[in-house]
């Protein structure tokens, strides 16, 4: 079966106090056993947030990392940096990055074989922008995004890749796929994976659904035969919304 996963994208939030806050919170909490759950806090944060989880089945994931293994590239965090602070899980490709750090399809491709050559997981997000969809074209953006991104990988590296569609309209603004939108979707990423590779690794990766889930709708979004968790932005900020959420599964 494959694996159920729900990771928190913190985002530019939380300073070290407010993640102590957090984590100890997280701490109290009963985890479903069946749901792997993921906290992607601040660079600044995941020394800490290791080091507090060290005992704990949640995860410690970073939200970006330097396609080099080092150098002079000022202001930037290498996969080996991320490793010795306990990191093993990398967010790439989210649509903020692509958007606001001009990260492209190349550069992703570049990062994703840094983190795997570091035997790191990637959380690879892909996802279409409102003109996208408007005119029709999501299938063709999300499919682009992977092919440039994830499908010159080795049917071996997908045992270490992990998708999440993030529609970019959906993201922040309370806007959320309709669970059939997203289901969509998720068939035709899996579909796509199907026939680049084999049915073997389509059925084994976990696609995660991004944008605006909360508890109220992750139930239903979760439902989906092919949505395998979720990535959350702002319901991850609290415990309770976060819990609820990674509870969606079993309740
Ligand atoms: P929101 O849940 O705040 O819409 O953010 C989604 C997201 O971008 C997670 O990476």
């Amino acid at each position: 079966m494959r694996k159920k996963i729900v990771a928190g994208n913190w985002k530019m939030h939380k300073d070290l106090a407010e993640t102590e806050a957090f984590l100890g919170r997280l701490k109290e909490q009963v985890m479903p056993e069946e749901v792997s759950i993921i906290v992607a806090p601040p660079f600044t944060n995941l020394q800490h947030a290791f080091q507090s989880l060290r005992d704990h089945p949640v995860r410690v994931a970073a939200q970006n990392m330097h396609q080099s293994d080092k150098g002079a590239f000022t202001g930037e965090v290498s996969a080996a940096m991320l490793k010795s602070v306990g990191v093993e899980t990398v967010i790439l490709g989210h649509s903020e990055r692509r958007a606001h750090f001009n990260e492209t399809d190349d550069l992703l491709a570049e990062k994703v074989n840094t983190a795997l050559g570091n035997d790191m997981t990637v959380i690879f997000c892909v996802g279409e922008e409102l003109k996208d969809r408007k005119a029709g074209d999501q299938f063709e953006v999300v499919q682009n995004q992977l092919e440039k991104g994830l499908f010159h990988l080795s049917e071996d590296d997908w045992a270490h890749v992990v998708i999440a569609y993030e529609p970019v309209w959906a993201i922040g603004t309370g806007e959320t796929a309709s669970p059939e939108q997203a289901q969509q979707m998720h068939q035709f990423i899996r579909q796509a994976v199907t026939d680049h590779y084999s049915e073997t690794v389509a059925e084994a990766v976990s696609i995660l659904y991004g944008g605006s889930v909360k508890p109220a709708n992750a139930k239903e979004i979760f439902g989906q035969p092919d949505v395998d968790g979720g990535l959350i932005g702002g319901a991850a900020l609290e415990v309770e919304s976060f819990m609820e959420i990674a509870k969606a599964f079993i309740e």
